[in-house]
């Protein structure tokens, strides 16, 4: 019977030494290559319409051993610093305030990611074939349980140091209440574990972390490092180090299934839609953390977003794939259009339905507004003057009795949400492209604000149906909502949201709000 690589390999190095102390790491990727999963009948719990070649090669070709040592070096140098260093220089009292608050959305958000992305490349290893192409993608899910703990690491640290810990310690507490957690979940939960297995893939690998976690992950540390927020960029480079591993993954999910018939007929499709999921929730909340949720600017966010997302994966990156037949995604050029004004509407939704968070929003100072018009001309006339009318009804001040929310209402301005990514968007207060659109289906109403959330759900309703919170509290009063979901600090009565971030500032309470009678309606009932 002839001997198997791993065999002959290990007989061949007995026979040059004897009592080896040590086996060298390409040996040991030399007898992995013999060693499959190649099971009669391979798991499908979770199968996927394409066919995935089983000799599909991996980049990295790391060993679990060589892995672990490389991932605890650099656990020892980030925890290392923080706990040493950053403890020393007492970083977290460094943090501008407003920043502190923005990252109790990004790392909560990002953790959330960080866990989904633990189950999608489990799903990807029970589904493919190929033994180097299942090393990667169990590379990677271990990747994934480190960024889960470093995520959950950064809102520890913050809680302990920054001078509001709420919402650091406790943001998982209000998921039902507003609407940024419903369109996080559609895009880092739903869109990297729900349905095919290989669609999961290109919505993590593919577009997730080869196209936005450069904006989301490499442009939040220089963001946070122009705030005083050096724990960030700590720990946040140091996940990045790992997202080759997991973009050359996505590469490698193409080639396994470039030849299959499959791949031509829904390949372009798959990816078309899970680069609108992503965009059209990444594309307007972080640029809002960004240009909203710091003092000092970096640059435009339309110039980050043009370069690493346009530029660089929709030109490059998908050019690269172009050989397998990949296509550029047709909604790229809308996304585009998005990319300038999308984030600039959305803050004035965050800020008008503020109570329902679970951090605290600033309103743009007289500096911030004159960035914002250098940089986007025509801003102030649309928006800054909506702030200032705000500000001058006291909207920062509890004893106001005014809440944005009530603007809305008093000027007609009706706020929807899209049913396909929980994005909200107000037709008749908006500099960007989108539009309404209202759909009937099984005796319930849909709103969708473009064409290809649209087209998404019409072609397979049934995968969206959240309740929105317009859906799901209509009739309630809203301090009522607040404490049922949660949206308040241990003294059972101040609100976690706060809408400023004086540290002096008087902080708003469920007795206030319940003062303004604000009550949920449905604008599709
Ligand atoms: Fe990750
Ligand atoms: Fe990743």
């Amino acid at each position: 019977m002839a001997l198997s690589t791993a065999h002959k390999a290990a007989t061949d190095a007995l026979a040059a030494n004897r009592a080896p102390i040590s086996v060298g790491a390409q040996e040991v990727h030399k007898w992995m290559q013999d060693f499959n999963w190649d099971f009669a009948n391979n798991r499908t719990k979770y199968p996927t319409k394409y066919h995935m070649a089983n000799d599909t090669k991996e980049q990295f070709k790391l060993t679990a051993k060589e892995y672990a040592r490389m991932e605890s070096v650099k656990d020892e140098r980030q925890f290392g610093s923080l706990q040493d260093a950053l403890a020393r220089m007492d970083a977290g009292a460094r943090v501008h305030p407003k920043w502190g608050e923005t990252m109790k959305v990004i790392s909560n958000f990002l953790e959330v990611g960080e866990y989904n992305a633990i189950a999608a490349t489990g799903m990807l290893w029970d589904c493919a074939t190929a033994p180097e192409q299942k090393n990667g993608y169990l590379g990677q899910c271990m990747d994934e349980i480190r960024h889960t703990h470093q995520c959950a690491y950064v809102n520890y640290y913050f809680a302990k140091y920054f001078h509001d810990p709420a919402g650091h310690t406790d943001a998982r507490r209000v998921r039902t209440l507003g609407p940024l957690w419903k369109g996080m979940k559609r895009v880092f939960s739903d869109g990297f574990i729900s349905g095919d297995a290989v669609e999961c893939s290109v919505s993590l690998q593919l577009v997730g972390e080869a196209c936005f976690t450069n904006p989301l992950i490499v442009a939040v540390t220089e963001w946070a490092s122009m705030n005083g927020d050096e724990i960030t960029p700590t720990v946040f480079l140091s996940i990045e180090t790992d997202e080759l591993r997991h973009m050359a993954n996505g590469y490698q999910t193409v080639v396994s299934i470039a030849n299959d018939p499959a791949a031509a007929k829904y390949l372009n499709t798959d990816l078309n839609n899970a680069f609108w999921t992503q965009q059209k929730y990444f594309t307007p909340v972080l640029g809002m953390a960004f240009e909203y949720g710091s003092k000092t600017k970096v640059e435009p966010w339309v110039k980050t977003w043009n370069r690493w997302v346009y530029e660089d994966w929709g030109g490059i990156w998908i050019g690269r794939l172009g050989k397998y037949g990949v296509a550029s995604p047709q909604s790229l050029k809308d996304a585009k259009r998005d990319a300038y004004w999308a984030h600039h509407d959305l803050f004035l939704l965050a800020y008008a339905v503020w109570p329902t968070g679970f951090f605290r929003l600033d309103l743009p100072t007289k500096e911030d507004a004159e960035w914002f018009e250098a940089n986007y001309p025509g801003w102030q006339d649309f928006y800054g003057v909506i702030y200032d009318e705000w500000r001058a009804r006291g909207c920062e001040d509890p004893a106001s009795g005014f809440i944005p929310l009530l603007w809305f209402i008093e000027n007609g301005h009706e706020i929807y949400i899209d049913r396909t990514s929980q994005v909200p968007f107000c037709p008749t207060l908006t500099k960007g492209a989108g539009s309404l659109r209202i759909h009937e289906y099984n005796g319930m109403k849909h709103a969708f604000s473009d064409q290809w959330s649209e087209r998404m759900w019409l072609s397979e309703p049934e995968r969206y149906e959240c309740q929105n919170m317009f859906e799901q509290y209509a009739g309630r009063e809203l301090s009522e909502v607040i404490a049922e979901g949660h949206g308040v600090r241990a003294d059972g009565k101040t609100l976690i949201a706060q809408p400023h971030v004086k540290k002096e500032g008087k902080l708003w309470t469920l007795e206030d709000i319940k003062r303004i009678g604000c009550v949920f309606k449905n604008p599709l009932a």
